[in-house]
């Protein structure tokens, strides 16, 4: 008997990591509701938190002291190698993702063991791509505008330092609080497709830097991580709200999709817009993000629901994670093109978490296929 397609609905792993649930529009994030922890905890603090569940260490926060020797670690672990820069330059044409899928690969040229599968490597591997996804963001990004890489700074925090090697001067701390609050927001997301095929990876006993770079493949696809540029496209195209109902029907009318709607799993509005739209707000009212943006795209959303209810009635189309994405990356300012990659800059605790629980209670995942095509053929010469 074939599955449905696309696989929707079938459970393919235990975990204890992170659960999506579309009708109540819940997310718990290592037994805590996203809304307990996203703008309260800081993303080291999660990351801790589903390492430990991964490895089937109790959810608890990490203590003050915990939590400043993890700090450390990772702040010693963020500098890329001489290596990885020279990829980076070899890629400065190359699109954000590509870059990053590339160095993601090549991460492991420093690895004291690459044959050490041990847990203690494997979390050690998790903190290193961790802290260093970050840093090969905003290189290959000077780079790429023609400018020197800039080394971490050690006494910022992750966020904070991200936007320091990328401007080259410290971020305000809204702009670090706000990437800060974005990460933990998408630090995990149940059984997504690049979370799926970094279980995959891991099950066949690969490493843990060959899972990472095939699951920021699959990120790079546009039906997975490719939505936020597009919103932002489509709200400098809108204007003004005044505007937006007859661009949205004219998009509906010639097949098109409205980006930042809809979602497989979500039928309620996604809870991680509610954390963003405030995080846009905060970013809007301090002065560091666009106010009249924001005001455009709280509007604009309000039509597009009420367009979207009466266009595609019963389809349950709800703000999804990407519209507020938007208006956060481009507030602290990013490019629409680089949103993918910091998407995974966040997803990265996620990814490694499952790859050390798969690891923890492994089984090759290795599923059948229903063969559709003719039997008995002939070779002729
Ligand atoms: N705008 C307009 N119509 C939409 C829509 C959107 N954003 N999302 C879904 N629909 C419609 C489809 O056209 C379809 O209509 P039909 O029944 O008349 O054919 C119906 O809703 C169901 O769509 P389907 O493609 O089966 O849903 P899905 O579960 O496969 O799609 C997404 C999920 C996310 C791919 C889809 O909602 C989408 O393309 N959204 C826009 C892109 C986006 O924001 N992606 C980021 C997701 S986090």
């Amino acid at each position: 008997m074939s599955s449905p397609k696309g696989l929707e609905g079938i459970v393919a792993a235990e975990t204890r990591i992170s659960h999506v649930d579309g009708q109540a529009g819940e997310l718990i994030i290592g037994g805590y509701a996203l809304e307990e922890i996203a703008g309260h905890a800081s993303y080291d603090e999660v990351a801790f938190v589903l390492w430990n569940v991964a490895i089937g260490k109790g959810p608890a926060f990490p203590s003050g002291e915990e939590l400043t020797g993890l700090e450390r670690e990772l702040s010693n672990l963020r500098a890329i190698p001489d290596a990885v820069l020279t990829v980076l330059r070899a890629a400065r044409n190359a699109p954000p993702m590509d870059a990053l899928r590339m160095a993601a690969s090549i991460l492991s040229l420093d690895d004291p063991d690459i044959e050490d599968e041990s847990l203690a490597a494997n979390l050690r591997r998790a903190k290193v791509m961790s802290a260093r996804i970050p840093s090969v963001i905003a290189a290959h990004d000077r780079i790429r505008r023609g400018l020197e890489p800039v080394s971490p700074h050690p006494g910022l925090g992750r966020a904070a330092n991200f936007l320091y090697m990328l401007n080259g001067r410290e971020p305000s701390a809204e702009s670090a609080r706000a990437i800060d609050t974005y990460w933990t927001t998408v630090i995990d997301h149940g059984m997504n497709a690049s979370t799926f095929a970094a279980r995959v990876i891991a099950s066949t006993q690969s490493d843990m830097y060959s899972a990472v770079t095939g699951a920021i493949g699959a990120l790079k696809g546009p039906l997975h991580g490719g939505a936020p540029g597009p919103v932002l496209d489509m709200l400098l195209e809108i204007r003004a709200v005044d505007r937006a109902e007859s661009w949205i029907r004219n998009e509906l009318a010639s097949g098109g999709r409205i980006m930042g709607f809809g979602h497989r799993v979500y039928k309620v509005r996604d809870p991680r817009a509610d954390v963003l739209s405030r995080t846009a707000k905060q970013l809007a009212d301090s002065g560091c993000g666009d106010t009249r943006l924001y005001d455009l795209a709280t509007g604009v959303e309000s039509v597009v629901l009420r367009v979207l209810e009466e266009v595609k009635p019963g389809r349950h189309l709800k703000t999804n994670v990407e519209f507020y994405t938007a208006l956060v990356l481009q507030s602290v300012g990013l490019k629409p093109d680089q949103f993918s990659s910091v998407f995974a800059a966040g997803r990265i605790a996620g990814w490694t978490a499952h790859i050390l629980e798969q690891l923890a209670n492994n089984r090759l995942i290795r599923p059948a296929s229903e063969y559709t095509g003719p039997r008995g053929l002939k070779y002729i010469p």
